[in-house]
C-alpha cells in the first residue's frame, strides 16, 4: 500500500480541531484515515513510527518564501528550497513573484508547478505579481494566473507605489478572492536607507530608514482594503505602529490579515552594529518596543501568521560594504526553534505559535491544509521540544548560507516531515528508534 503509515503515541496537538491528546495516526493511501487509538486493519504490514515524546502537528505552511527559480538558481532553486523547507518541517510553502522573468503571467506560473511536480519535495503555491515585471506600472496577467492555480498577488520585495494602481488590484482581487499581500515600504521616504533608522543608525554611520515608511503603506492599504472591501494581508510587520494599525484595521471590521518573521520576533538593530550583511533586510530590524509589541499581537491574534520570508543570497551578494549589500536572509531551516522560543522564554502560547503555523496560514491563501482531520491530506510535522542544539549553517540544505543565527543555541528539533503520508524528511542526528 503506498504512503501509508501510523504514527504511534505522540502528542497531537492540532489547534484546527483543538485537540491536544497522546494517541496515534493512521495514514492510508496518502490521507489522514484516523485520529486516536489505531488497531489495525487486516491487511498488508503498515510501516509504525514512534513518536513517544514528541509533538505530532498539523504540516507547517510558510506562507512567505522565495525560492529563486526561474532565473536566480544559483541562490535556491526549486529542489534545493523545498528540501530546506522539508528540513524546516514545512509541508507546504507559498513563493514569492519576483523570480527572473518575475511571475506574472500564467506561462510562468505553469512553469513553476511543472517544476515543483518533478523537483518539489513539498508542497508549493505560486503568488502571482500585482504588476507587470514587480514595475509598478501595469496590473499583471492576474485572472490568468489565477487559472493557473496562484494563491495570491504580491510585488513582496517592492512596494505597489501608485495608490490607483493598488486600489484596481485590490478590486480586480476580489474576482477571484485573491488575497493581496502587501509589501509595506514607502520607496521614497526609505530612500538608499539599509537599516532602522534612529540611535542605532546614528551611531553605526549607516543610512537610515524610518518606521514611517512602512506605517504610512500599511494605512494607505488597509484605506484602500476598505474601500474596495477586498482582503488585504500584511506582510512581515516590523513596527509597533503597523501592529496598532492593523489591530484597529480588524476592530473595525475589514478584512485584513498579517504576519511577522522570525527575525523579526528576535533581533533588534543592535545587531547591525557588527556590519554582518545578513542582518541587512527588508523591512529593516527594528528596536525593542517593536519585537514586544509584535509579540504580544502574535500572542493576542492581531497578527494572524508567522512567515519566514527566506530569502536566500549568495556569497558574492552579501560579502561586500552594508551599503551594497542584498536585502535579505534565508529562515526555512531556523524559522521554528525560533518561533519555539516564543513559547519557552515569551509565554505566547502552543496553541497560537502552531496555529499561526498551520491554519491560520491555510486559510489566508485558502487551501485545504492545516489541519489533522480525518480526510486531510496527510501533511504531518513532529518535532522533539526537548532537543537542544547549536544551528550550523553549514548544514543547511539551501543553497544560500545568508543568516545572523548561525551559532545559536536553540530548542525544538523537527524529526520527521510527512507529506501525503510520504516522509520526506527525517532527523539524522539525535538518534534513531
Ligand atoms: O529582505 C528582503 N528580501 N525583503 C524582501 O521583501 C525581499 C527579499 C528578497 O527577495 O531578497
Ligand atoms: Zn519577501
Amino acid at each position: 500500500m503506498s504512503h501509508s503509515l501510523v504514527i504511534r503515541r505522540g502528542r497531537i496537538f492540532d489547534p484546527s480541531q483543538k485537540i491536544d491528546v497522546v494517541g496515534d495516526i493512521l495514514i492510508l493511501n496518502g490521507k489522514i484515515e484516523g485520529v486516536g487509538r489505531i488497531t489495525l486493519p487486516p491487511g498488508p504490514t503498515i510501516t509504525e513510527l514512534d513518536a513517544k515524546g514528541w509533538l505530532v502537528t498539523p504540516g507547517w505552511i510558510d506562507i512567505h518564501t522565495h525560492l529563486r527559480e526561474p532565473g536566480q538558481t544559483h541562490k535556491e532553486t526549486i529542489r534545493t528550497g523545498t528540501e530546506a523547507a522539508a528540513a524546516g518541517g514545512f509541508t507546504s510553502i507559498a513563493c514569492m513573484a519576483n523570480t527572473t522573468p518575475v511571475n506574472d503571467s500564467s506561462f510562468i506560473t505553469t512553469y513553476i508547478n511543472q517544476k515543483v511536480a518533478s523537483e518539489g519535495l513539498i508542497n508549493v503555491y505560486p503568488v502571482g505579481a500585482i504588476t507587470k515585471g514587480l514595475e509598478g506600472q501595469e496590473l499583471a496577467e492576474i485572472g490568468s494566473m489565477w487559472e493557473a492555480g496562484i494563491v495570491a498577488i504580491s510585488d513582496d520585495g517592492k512596494t505597489v507605489m501608485n495608490s490607483y494602481l493598488m486600489r484596481k488590484a485590490l478590486d480586480y482581487s476580489k474576482r477571484f478572492d485573491l488575497v493581496v499581500v502587501c509589501h509595506a515600504e514607502d520607496v521614497h521616504l526609505k530612500g538608499r536607507g539599509v537599516m532602522n533608522e534612529g540611535f542605532n543608525s546614528a551611531r553605526f554611520g549607516l543610512r537610515g530608514i524610518p518606521k514611517a515608511s512602512e506605517e504610512i503603506i500599511v494605512a494607505r492599504d488597509i484605506l484602500l482594503t476598505e474601500l474596495t472591501g477586498a482582503r488585504l494581508h500584511v506582510a512581515h510587520v516590523s513596527t509597533a505602529g503597523s501592529v496598532a494599525l492593523v489591530r484597529e484595521a480588524k476592530r473595525r471590521g475589514i478584512r485584513v490579515t498579517a504576519e511577522v518573521t522570525p527575525h523579526h520576533l528576535t533581533l533588534t538593530d543592535e545587531v547591525v552594529g557588527t556590519y554582518d550583511t545578513n542582518t541587512k533586510v527588508a523591512p529593516p530590524l527594528r528596536e525593542i518596543q517593536d519585537i514586544e509589541a509584535v509579540t504580544e499581537a502574535l500572542a493576542d491574534g492581531t497578527i494572524d501568521a508567522l512567515a519566514s520570508d527566506h530569502a536566500p543570497h549568495s556569497v558574492s551578494d552579501k560579502e561586500v560594504e552594508y551599503d551594497n549589500a542584498e536585502f535579505g536572509m534565508v529562515g526555512l531551516e531556523t524559522a521554528f526553534p525560533l518561533y519555539y522560543r516564543l513559547a519557552l522564554q515569551k509565554g505566547v502560547s502552543l496553541d497560537r505559535i502552531i496555529s499561526a503555523m498551520t491554519q491560520k496560514p491555510a486559510e489566508i491563501i485558502g487551501i485545504p491544509k492545516g489541519t489533522l482531520k480525518v480526510g486531510a491530506d496527510a501533511d504531518i510535522t513532529i518535532f522533539d521540544p526537548e532537543m537542544k542544539y547549536t544551528i550550523n549553517k553549514t548544514e543547511f540544505r539551501s543553497k544560500s548560507r545568508n543568516t545572523p543565527f548561525d551559532g545559536w543555541e536553540v530548542q525544538g528539533k523537527v524529526r520527521y516531515t510527512i507529506v501525503a503520508g510520504k516522509v520526506v524528511y527525517q532527523e539524522a542526528h539525535g538518534g534513531m528508534r
